[in-house]
């Protein structure tokens, strides 16, 4: 590869703008060693495609993927489709010989999760990121750097809860209500998450999933109009409803490997809340709390302080110089936003493909398949209601 990565994205609405706007800053805020380029955009809305690209850069538009993902000028393809579409294009691309950057969850299934982490495998001179841009929070970044450093000690708890509530029931049957095409509900599109910042932050694997409940509240959803249809929403004018077969919230409790105990909750039904998405983890020395409303701070307990002043203590993480990504952007007190966590993923998947290293680690479908194995646990935990052992989980 040269000094520029030609980047085809696929998916051009909610995580196309996202990553759009990554790829056309992350080289203006970060000195790169490679410079990514807008070749192409993939979308299924052709008269929506042309302004697209026109707004945002990308010197291409297309509608069939299949042709762009082999364009021998490709350098990486971007996977930000629904998700029972990552499988197939992510292995073509691997295939084509492309680095892939797929969105979260990996997969609608474990199956099709393993296929692609299979796949990763065997395009051995390909390297593959997944969207978990949470990570690249700085005030997460730098826990997971404190966690490392012993700060917290032996730890016993992790408590983390992703709650929205944007799914009532005026809200149509999209892509993500059906199971077919999202794999599952509020479990796989918020604990998702949640699992990975666990994993990240503390740097253990979940090792049981001992009890979980999964709860569709509501089944009936309007049918979407023609022009919100990404995929097939059913037939408007035939009936005006249709079943929604994915869990509105899954909530679940693991241990992991080196005996911490933790509970995990995703809802999209949590009203009050719009996107909070927040970690605590209590340990022998301290603590640490992080959560997405407040996305510049992390709180941080120090258990060996003298007793007359303990408390929590408020990071702003915002610093150059001391705290992770900062030193890329406006500088002390300027806090950053939901977009900078995927300009910040845009500038370390550069540095990893140019053989260098990314500020925290970085997703691969590996790391991602591993993820997966927890959601799979955690829905037969719940279908079932008995625990799950993780290695009961191929
Ligand atoms: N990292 C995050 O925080 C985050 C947030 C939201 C969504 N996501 C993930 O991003 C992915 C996409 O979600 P979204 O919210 O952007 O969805 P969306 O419905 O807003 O957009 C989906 C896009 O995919 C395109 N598309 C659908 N099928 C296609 C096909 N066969 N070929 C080419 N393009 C196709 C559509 O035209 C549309 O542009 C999902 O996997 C979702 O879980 C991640």
């Amino acid at each position: 590869m040269s000094d520029v990565c030609n980047v085809a994205l696929l998916g051009q609405k909610f995580m196309g703008r996202a990553h759009s706007n990554a790829y056309l800053r992350a080289a203006k805020f970060f000195n790169l060693p490679l410079t990514p380029v807008m070749h192409s955009i993939v979308g299924l809305d052709l008269i929506a495609l042309a302004p697209f690209a026109d707004r945002w850069g990308w010197k291409n538009y297309s509608t069939t993927w299949k042709d762009v993902v082999k364009d021998p000028d490709i350098d990486l393809v971007d996977v930000s489709t629904p998700n029972y579409m990552h499988a197939e294009q992510a292995c073509t691309a691997l295939a084509a010989g492309k680095h892939v950057a797929c969105e979260k969850p990996l997969a609608h299934t474990l199956r099709d999760a393993r296929l692609m982490k299979n796949a990763a495998v065997k395009a051995r001179k390909c390297k593959t990121f997944v969207w978990y841009n949470y990570r690249r929070c700085p005030a997460v970044a730098l826990a997971h750097r404190m966690v490392r450093e012993g700060r917290l000690g032996r730890l016993y708890h992790v408590r983390a809860s992703f709650l929205e509530s944007w799914g009532g029931p005026e809200t149509p049957l999209v892509w993500r209500f059906q199971r077919k095409y999202a794999g599952s509900g509020a479990h796989g599109d918020l604990n998702s998450h949640l699992i990975d910042l666990a994993r990240f932050i503390t740097g253990q694997e979940i090792v049981e999933v001992s009890g979980a409940v999964a709860e569709t509240f509501i089944t009936d959803r309007p049918l979407p109009s023609s022009a919100n249809r990404v995929v097939p929403g059913g037939m408007p004018g035939k009936k005006h409803v249709g079943k929604s077969d994915v869990d509105d919230c899954t909530l679940f409790l693991v241990r992991f490997k080196d005996g911490a105990v933790g509970s995990f909750e995703a809802s999209r039904l949590a009203t009050g809340h719009q996107n909070h998405n927040g970690i605590e983890l209590n340990g022998e020395f301290g603590a640490l709390r992080f959560s997405f409303d407040d996305m510049n701070s992390l709180w941080f307990y120090d258990n060996r302080e003298a007793g007359v002043a303990a408390g929590w203590r408020k990071i702003v993480c915002t610093t150059p110089g001391e705290h992770p990504y900062a030193g890329a952007w406006w500088g002390e007190g300027r806090p950053l936003g939901y977009e900078h966590t995927f300009v910040n993923m845009v500038a370390d998947m550069m540095a990893v493909l140019a053989g260098e290293e990314p500020i925290v680690p970085l997703p691969d479908f590996a790391d991602a398949y591993e993820t997966q194995r927890v959601l799979e646990a955690a829905l037969l935990a719940a279908k079932h209601r008995a625990a799950v052992k993780l290695t009961e989980i191929k």
